[in-house]
């Protein structure tokens, strides 16, 4: 028989329907048809006076079931099964027991009447799928908090916590405990049951524009936001049945297009990373109870704070005493700005420092269950440490370099346990960037794999698995994009140019601007004497990057950027040097040198097994360099801009790419199924 994924049960004359389709209750086709006959059923039902609608397990539902988008929609369709619910004649009460979101939360706004527990979220977003709600979020959302405070929901796609609201009169009641939650929605039961369609909305059009122009960054690129905006109008001027059709036409046309079918993939991406294919099932992770940090240098007090927000303590190992006060400082500095911004407490700041054990004393990394060193990245120092770290640490710890480049085999090879050695390489603000590359050894543990997947996860990352390599799989694939860059920019083409094509592109910076960020600096050799390129022209300059005032671009106090007619002297210079007469340099040659090689790179990293999927290569772009999300991500992309083009566009740049340059077979062979 086939599952019907609603349970139903009654008391007296009150029927309560408990959405069942783990693990998050989405509504998929058998969950709308069930419910839209339940519901149907108790309106006729004349032993029935109420209906409470509510959810079993963690979640009240996460909406729609998002595999089922792209395909065609089996009815009923959930607009229809909510205006079941919003008619029903007698009062049809919302028990939100956890998260509702997306379509669930229309299905508790299609109620008459909503309660929640405490602990719930509620929220649209919608809108990071590429998509609108679309079954009457968009109409009925305004009708109860009004069109501004809708459109903040609709258009950041942001949860709000059950006490805002209540606050804002989007829900009735608010229980702390959930064992009180079906009783507190029963006292709704002989209340009039009261659509939420009928009601007027407070604002009109000129509020929406006025919230467009407040909020230009969440406008950027995304197409549905726009779309947000154009329904919520509609339900400031239209009653429900005409906005429901003008809501309807915008989420047809948004499902199918490119963008959606980019961010959805980029869900099921991020969510599929998690996963490592060839693992034992069933594997026992080990303990993490204590952390400890080698550095507490930028990196090492930015990740130090990953596991302090998360409530595990840190020991924090530097040299000098000066060093550790400074990384210490600067945790404490970062907390009370986040603090600042009113998005934690100073409860909360205390807590965290209270957690936070600094040290000059190495042997009290014993304690640790994991150790993750952050020092100079130079092969001999990390060496050393691991050395040292191998002498100190209980058997059974988990020791992880922070490498970004670096042979973790190599690292590993200097400890008796090679089995406990792996990578961590955490992205910049480590605080900040949700990614985490976590660098799988060829003699790795499978247990200390899967616990240090699962301790990212807990500390709020996105965990990527990667294999050796030099830059593993996100820095990798930049070597292309920066010796094009570069060598375009001594073919002809400004730094200007080339970043622009990335900026227009969507990417938060391009690779000159990207350069300045991370430090001209970066591998230089340190000798002011040997010049052999233009970076090299740069910092014997002492144009370091935006640290130093001047790298690609000149910055001012407030690191605004400006041309700089040093560089442009410079690379003018280096041309003449190298016998070089600049030419004029389109932007689809920059498109293709800068952005098709990394497509190609990226195709090289998954034939050589480095990534486990291509997904996991979009997932490590969107969370580690922002990619930008619409598109999906590299190789999402790249199969969507078609392996073909790709490659012909190589190909037709091939004399001039840097030396070695190859074109991977996976991109010239048909695929049988798409890779992305
Ligand atoms: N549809 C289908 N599958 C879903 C889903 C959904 N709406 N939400 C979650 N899942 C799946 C996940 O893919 C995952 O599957 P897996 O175990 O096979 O990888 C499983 O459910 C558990 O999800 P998470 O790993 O994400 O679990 P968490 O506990 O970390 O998070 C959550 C739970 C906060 C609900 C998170 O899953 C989430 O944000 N889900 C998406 C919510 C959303 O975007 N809803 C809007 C849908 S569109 C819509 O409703 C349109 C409507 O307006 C018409």
């Amino acid at each position: 028989m086939e599952p019907i994924m609603i349970r139903t049960e009654q008391t007296g004359p009150i029927l309560t329907i408990t959405l069942d389709n783990p693990p998050v209750n989405a509504l998929g086709a058998a969950v709308r048809s069930s419910l839209a006959q339940a519901i149907a059923a108790a309106s006729e039902d004349p032993g029935i006076s109420a209906v409470i609608v509510t959810g079993n397990g963690k979640l009240f539902s996460a909406g729609a079931d998002i595999s089922e988008f792209g395909k065609p929609l089996a009815d009923p369709q959930l607009p229809d099964v909510l205006a079941t619910i919003e008619a029903c004649p007698k009062p049809v009460i919302a028990a939100i027991n956890g998260t509702a979101l997306g379509g669930g939360l229309e299905v508790a706004l299609a109620c008459h009447y909503r309660v929640a527990v405490t602990s719930a979220k509620l929220g649209l977003p919608e809108v990071k799928l590429g998509i609108l709600p679309g079954a009457g979020g968009t109409q009925r959302l305004p009708r109860l908090l009004g069109v501004e405070a809708a459109l903040k929901m609709i258009v950041s796609g942001d949860p709000v916590s059950a006490a805002k609201a209540l606050a804002d009169g989007l829900v009735d009641k608010v229980v702390d405990n959930g064992d009180d939650l079906l009783a507190a929605a029963a006292d709704f039961a002989h209340s009039p049951a009261c659509p939420t369609g009928e009601r007027k909305v407070a604002g009109d059009a000129a509020a929406a524009d006025a919230f467009v122009g407040a909020n230009p960054r969440l406008f950027k690129g995304f197409t549905a936001p726009l779309a947000c905006v154009e329904a919520v109008k509609a339900a400031a001027s239209l009653p429900l049945t005409q906005g429901m059709a003008v809501e309807r036409r915008l989420f047809l046309k948004l499902v199918a297009g490119e963008q959606s079918k980019a961010l959805r993939h980029a869900f099921f991406a991020e969510r599929a990373a998690a996963r490592i294919d060839d693992l034992p099932k069933n594997i026992v992770r080990r303990e993490i109870r204590r952390v400890g940090i080698i550095g507490a240098g930028t990196m090492g007090g930015g990740i130090a704070m990953n596991f302090l927000s998360a409530g595990l303590p840190v020991t924090m190992v530097e040299t000098s005493a000066e060093a550790l006060e400074r990384g210490a400082a600067l945790i404490r500095r970062n907390y009370a700005a986040t603090a600042a911004k009113g998005r934690i407490t100073i409860d909360q700041v205390e807590a965290a420092m209270a957690l936070l054990d600094p040290t000059l004393e190495f042997g009290a990394l014993a304690d640790c269950d994991l150790v993750i060193e952050a020092v100079y990245e130079n092969m001999e120092v990390k060496k050393q440490v691991f050395g040292r770290l191998d002498a100190v640490a209980r058997p059974g710890a988990i020791l992880a370099s922070n490498t970004s480049y670096l042979d973790v085999n190599e690292i590993a090879a200097c400890t008796s346990r090679p089995e406990d050695v792996l990578g961590m390489h955490f992205f910049s603000p480590a605080n900040v960037m949700k990614l985490v590359e976590v660098v799988r050894g060829a003699k790795t543990a499978p247990d200390v794999l899967a616990t240090i997947m699962a301790l990212g996860q807990k500390i709020g990352k996105v965990p990527v698995v990667a294999g050796v390599c030099y830059g593993f799989i996100g820095n990798r694939m930049l070597i292309p994009r920066q010796d094009n860059a570069l060598a375009l920019v001594m073919e002809g083409a400004s730094p200007e140019q080339v970043d622009k094509v990335h900026t227009d592109f969507g990417m938060p910076m391009g690779p000159f601007q990207m350069t300045d960020l991370a430090g001209v600096d970066i591998g230089w050799h340190r000798d002011e004497t040997r010049i052999d390129n233009l970076k090299d022209a740069l910092c014997a300059q002492g144009r370091w990057g935006q640290k130093t005032k001047a790298g690609f671009y000149d910055y001012d106090e407030n690191r605004k950027r400006s041309t700089s007619p040093v560089v442009a002297a410079l690379i003018e210079e280096f041309r003449q040097r190298e016998g070089i007469t600049p030419r004029t340099i389109s932007d689809e040659e920059i498109m293709v040198r800068t952005l098709y090689t990394m497509v190609n790179e990226g195709a090289l990293i998954l034939e050589e097994g480095i990534a486990q999927r291509s997904s996991d290569i979009d997932v490590v772009w969107l969370y580690g360099y922002g990619w930008p999300r619409w598109t999906g991500g590299p190789m999402f992309w790249g199969e969507r801009e078609g392996f073909a083009k790709i490659v012909a566009g190589l190909e037709q740049y091939m004399k001039r790419m840097p030396e070695g340059f190859t074109i991977s077979p996976l991109l010239r062979a048909p695929q049988a199924e798409p890779i992305a």
